[in-house]
Formats: C-alpha cells, sequence, structure tokens
C-alpha cells in the first residue's frame, strides 16, 4: 500500500473523494484543497486516467520532523532517490507551506534540491538537472510547522490538461473545475445539456467526453511511466479496461451557444481537436433570446465577470434579464450558473435552492442551483 495525496480546485473535495473510492482507494481523507488515499500504484494510474476533479496524483516518498532547513535538508537527502528515478531525468521542486517557521520558502526549495542531486552524485556519479518548464521528474515539498512530507508528481502536466490542443478565449474554466460543476449539477448523460455562455466549449468537451465513456486522461501521457518500477504490462491492461468501456450515450443531446462568432470558432476548434467535431450543435445567440431544446434540462452558465465598475453596471442590468428568460423559457429545466458575483441570486430574480462554494483558482466562487418548475407545475402550486 502507497500514500498518495491529490489536489483539486477548492470545494471539489467531497466530489473528488467519491471519485476515487469508486477507483479502488482505501483510507480517503479529504482536506482542504485534495483528497489522500492509499493503494497499490496501479490506483495511482487509475486516478491519473480516470480522474475527472484532481489536478495531480501526488505519491508521498518521505516525511519527517524539522526545525531548521538543515533538519529538512539531511531528510530530503536521507531517501534513496536513484531508486526512484533515473539520474538522467530532469527535476523541478515545489514547496508548499503552511505555517512553516523557515524564513525563504526559495531558499528551502534550493536546499531540497541540492539534497537530491547531493545523493545522486555520491551514490551514482550522475545528478539530475533542473529543468522549471518542462521537467520530467517534479518534486513536491509540503513544510507545516514541524513536519515535512514529500512527493514525487506522479501527473507530470496538471491533469486538467486533458491533452487534446485547447485553443482558449475569454476567462476559460479549467477543464477538472467545469468536470464538477457537471457533477455537483447531477447532470447525467441521458438529459439535454445547454451550456448558452459556452466560450471555449469547456462544459461541452466534458459532457461529451463522460457521455462517450472515453477517460480524461486517455490522449496524455504521464509522468509516472518515468519512474522506475513503472509497471508497464499494468498500465496497459488499465487502459485497455478504459477503452472497452462502453459509451453511457453514444447521441448525448449536447448544446452550446455564444454571443460571439469568435468565441464559437473557439468552441468548435475544441471539439474537433477532441474528436467531437460535429458532436453538438454550436449557435450564436444572445442568452437573452434562447429557447429550450427540449422539454427539461441542465443549463449550465458561467456569465462573464464583471471587473471594472461599468462592467459591473452592465451586469446588474443584464442578470434580471436572464432570470426572466429562464423563467419564460426554461419551465422543466434545472439552471446552475456559476460566478463570482455574490450579486447575482439577488439581481436574478430567483431564489437559488441551492448555492455551492468553490474556488476559481483563488477566487471564491458560488454555483448557484434555480429548479425551474414547469408551467403546468406552477398551476398546481397556485390552484393547490
Ligand atoms: C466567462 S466566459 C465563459 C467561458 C467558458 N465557460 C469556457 O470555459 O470557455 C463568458 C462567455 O459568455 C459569453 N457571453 C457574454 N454575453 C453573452 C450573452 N448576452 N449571450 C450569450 N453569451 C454571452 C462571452 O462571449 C463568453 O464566451
Amino acid at each position: 500500500m502507497q500514500r498518495f495525496f491529490a489536489p483539486c480546485p477548492r470545494g471539489l473535495e467531497a466530489v473528488l473523494a467519491g471519485e476515487l473510492a469508486e477507483l479502488g482507494a482505501a483510507d480517503i481523507v479529504a482536506a482542504e484543497g485534495g483528497v489522500g488515499f492509499s493503494g497499490a500504484m496501479s490506483v495511482a494510474y487509475a486516478a491519473n486516467l480516470h480522474s475527472r476533479i484532481a489536478s495531480r496524483v501526488l505519491w508521498q516518498v518521505g516525511s519527517g520532523h524539522y526545525r531548521s532547513e538543515e533538519d529538512v535538508y539531511r531528510g530530503v537527502n536521507a531517501l534513496d532517490w536513484p531508486q526512484l528515478f533515473d539520474g538522467t531525468l530532469t527535476i523541478r521542486v515545489n514547496v508548499a507551506a503552511v505555517r512553516s517557521p523557515l524564513n525563504s520558502l526559495d531558499f528551502i526549495t534550493l536546499r531540497i534540491k541540492d539534497a537530491v542531486c547531493d545523493k545522486f552524485r555520491t551514490q551514482t556519479g550522475v545528478r539530475p538537472s533542473v529543468d522549471t518548464a518542462q521537467p520530467e521528474v517534479r518534486i513536491h515539498a509540503f513544510l507545516e510547522t514541524e513536519r515535512f512530507t514529500l512527493y514525487l508528481d506522479t501527473s507530470g502536466e496538471p491533469l486538467f490538461k486533458r491533452g487534446a490542443r485547447q485553443m482558449t478565449g475569454e476567462a476559460p474554466l479549467r477543464e477538472n473545475l467545469a468536470a464538477g460543476i457537471l457533477k455537483l449539477s447531477g447532470w447525467t448523460p441521458d438529459l439535454p445539456l445547454l451550456d448558452p455562455m459556452c466560450g471555449s466549449g469547456t462544459f461541452l468537451i466534458e459532457a461529451l467526453q463522460i457521455a462517450h465513456g472515453i477517460a480524461p486522461g486517455a490522449k496524455r501521457d504521464f509522468a509516472f511511466e518515468k519512474l522506475r518500477g513503472f509497471d508497464a504490462t499494468g498500465w496497459d491492461r488499465i487502459k485497455a479496461q478504459a477503452e472497452a468501456q462502453p459509451a453511457p450515450n453514444p447521441t448525448p443531446a449536447i448544446f452550446g451557444s455564444d454571443l460571439y462568432g469568435e468565441s464559437l470558432k473557439l468552441a468548435r476548434v475544441n471539439l474537433a481537436a477532441a474528436g467531437f467535431a460535429d458532436a453538438a450543435p454550436l449557435k450564436q445567440a444572445n442568452i437573452l433570446e434562447i429557447s429550450a431544446p427540449g422539454a427539461q434540462g441542465v443549463l449550465v452558465a458561467n456569465p462573464p465577470y464583471g471587473v471594472r465598475l461599468g462592467e459591473q453596471d452592465e451586469l446588474a442590468a443584464f442578470y434580471p434579464q436572464v432570470g426572466d428568460v429562464l423563467k419564460k423559457k426554461f419551465a422543466g429545466w434545472r439552471a446552475y450558473v456559476f460566478t463570482a458575483d455574490m450579486r447575482l441570486p439577488k439581481l436574478i430574480g430567483l431564489s437559488p435552492s441551492k448555492r455551492t462554494p468553490l474556488y476559481n483558482g483563488a477566487l471564491e466562487c458560488r454555483l448557484y442551483e434555480f429548479k425551474m418548475v414547469s408551467g403546468a407545475m406552477r398551476r398546481e402550486k397556485r390552484e393547490g
């Protein structure tokens, strides 16, 4: 059994814990910003391939107590790094700290790097070189008040990079945040889905992959493939099983629209790169002028977030109109609006049935759920 930690966007820890449980993880502990779990190395392989929510999967390779930089140096240097990866690979060290007594994170990062490289030099005569842009091996250190924990990153590029080429427009959502929002919406591939402000198409692509049973990591490589002890046969088996998964719905009803042709162009390029050219109808339309593509379904939207004062005023005038459209045209639907604008529920004129705090990077946001009552139900309520 090995111990792992998978960081994720804050607010999605419980969703990630559920995903990891389905993948066979044990001793699951949700923390702020990620989830710890235990399992065989094969569970980490599967989490890299299948998790839509994790940003990375970190493998715990050591830990210890410390008071000074030198304590950390000694603890890192004591680990048998040459047994973990080859000294010809390039490395990068990342340090995160919570209430650490050390003065400089830059300095301790350097000392950890030295401790690893010194170990290689004395034991093998070869030392890894540093590549901060595209390292082959990433070492993460987490410093608390008196404890340090060392991890090897089994993912490499963060997992929200799904592998297909992505062109990004205005404020695109990270794929794992979009996937988390879809999960929280309760959308399933048998339901129609509409993103009326689709931008570069992040929600659409995540939903199409889910409906077609395509693992999020199917088109990319992972750092664990370069580590010593990599079980190529086991990995091939996990990938083959993923490819053999049946599609939950090969003909899902997924729709996107956006006010701007430029955004739609991006969405088209991204859908095609993900292998979904023409799999979702895309339409240039103002959200204020659209109709529901069905009697019921799930609407997800990530409206623009106004930073400047003028934009704030424009949005204050825009939200009530969006509320009217939802009331008049989307009876029978559930709508999920993801925004950092806490004024939204008041201005939209609908009371949210749920509000989930979520972070987009450091930005505190909310996912608001609005259940649009169907015309018939509204009548029944009035009559009742
Ligand atoms: C924050 S971005 C959405 C980003 C998207 N979720 C993604 O991941 O790429 C907001 C989008 O709303 C679109 N938009 C702004 N006003 C709109 C309107 N009135 N009707 C439809 N779309 C609109 C913008 O063109 C932009 O693409």
